[in-house]
């Protein structure tokens, strides 16, 4: 039961107040990393190889020096979303201050092999952020199928096919959460999944980042990397990679295995059986035939209420970008069945995402 203005005591007045505010203003957590990534700021002091001092850190940076004042008052923000550490290195020279890196700000660093700058800059770009400002609308309306279209006129894939700025960041950001994944995976009994294939097709594959981790990890295996034409257009394959310009929905190339990582998420239920169903076309039946799944399976995770939070964030960020969404094991479940697979396995491997195996 809602509690009347006077039932509130001070404090519990003064805390509603103080959650609300952090929620409206939650957004300059987001903006202020950004920030310091296009600044570099983790590169910078990556660089300096040891805790740097703010006035360091400012005549390294790329600004104005008339902002120099400024930078105390983001680094703040940024130590205390845990980014940064200050570090009191006390000598006979020196009382001052001094930041380090986390291990969340070496996630930031540019053009290092781990990194997730590039996934930060995408869905922090305005490309990508507009569309939040008509949720509110878009769910009063009848016509559009996400918010994304509803602020652009048209799909996300069609935008980013007509503006190259954005595929190029969209394939960036892709790859950069491939590399970490493959990464991850390197270091898991899950490689077992992969024994035994002889050809493997990734679907919507991208610009390949992870085919070519599989295939190195499993020289014998022939890989073929299916996606859009705008996406592989131009690039070249191996000797066991292959790249496919294609359209899921109509073929997919025959292979003892399908891989869709962070394909299912995208799409609403229909469209997903669609595509499952072309996958049980390509494999064999019975044979060692499957169909390998990188998403998340919401409720199953790693990790405390970030990484629960993580995932009702993406599951938001799919319905406003693309009419998808992240789903529970049971939706899973029911996904499988309906495009005719006879049976399912979860491995919760990725922190917040798992490894669906479906079997024809
Ligand atoms: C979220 S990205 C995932 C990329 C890659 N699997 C990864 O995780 O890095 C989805 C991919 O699906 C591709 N895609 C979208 N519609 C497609 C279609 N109809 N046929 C083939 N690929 C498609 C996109 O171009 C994009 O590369």
């Amino acid at each position: 039961m809602a509690l009347a203005d006077g039932e509130l005591s001070t404090e519990q007045l003064l805390e509603a107040q103080a959650h609300v505010w952090n929620h409206i203003f939650n957004f300059i957590n987001s903006m202020s990393l950004k920030c310091a990534i296009e600044l570099g700021i983790p590169n910078i002091i990556h660089k300096h190889g040891k805790p740097v001092t703010l006035s360091e850190l400012v005549n390294a940076l790329p600004i104005c020096k008339s902002k120099s004042q400024y930078i105390y008052r983001l680094m703040r923000v940024l130590l205390n979303s845990n980014f940064f550490i200050k570090v009191n290195i006390s000598n006979e020279d020196e009382d001052e201050e001094r930041y380090w890196l986390t291990p969340s700000s070496h996630l930031l660093l540019k053009d290092a092999s781990l990194t997730v700058a590039p996934f930060v800059l995408l869905v922090l770009d305005p490309v990508l952020t507009k569309p939040w400002h008509y949720l509110s609308e878009w769910l009063a309306d009848d016509h559009h199928l996400s918010p994304f279209k509803m602020t652009h006129g048209m799909m996300f894939w069609e935008y980013a096919q007509h503006e190259p700025r954005l595929n190029n960041l969209f394939n960036e950001a892709m790859c950069s959460d491939t590399r970490l994944v493959t990464r991850v995976l390197k270091n898991y009994k899950t490689k077992q999944v992969f024994e035994g294939i002889k050809s493997l097709v990734d679907v919507g594959g991208g610009i390949g980042t992870m085919a070519k981790a599989i295939v190195d990890a499993f020289p014998g295996m022939k890989c073929i990397v299916l996606d859009l034409p705008h996406v592989v257009a131009g690039l070249q394959g191996t000797n066991n990679l292959t790249y496919v310009e294609g359209d899921m929905f109509q073929t997919i190339p025959p292979a003892d295995a399908v891989f869709l990582k962070w394909i299912l998420h995208d799409w609403d239920d229909e469209h997903c059986v669609k595509i499952l169903k072309k996958c049980k076309e390509a494999i064999p039946a019975g044979k060692g035939g499957k169909v390998i799944i990188i998403d998340m399976v919401v409720g199953i995770y790693e990790g405390g209420a970030e990484a629960m939070e993580d995932q009702l964030f993406f599951d938001m960020l799919m319905m406003t970008l693309l009419n998808g969404k992240e789903r529970s094991e049971k939706e899973w479940a029911e996904l499988s069945l309906d495009a005719g697979f006879t049976g399912y396995k979860i491995t919760p491997v990725f922190g917040v995402r798992s490894l669906i195996e479906l079997y024809p």
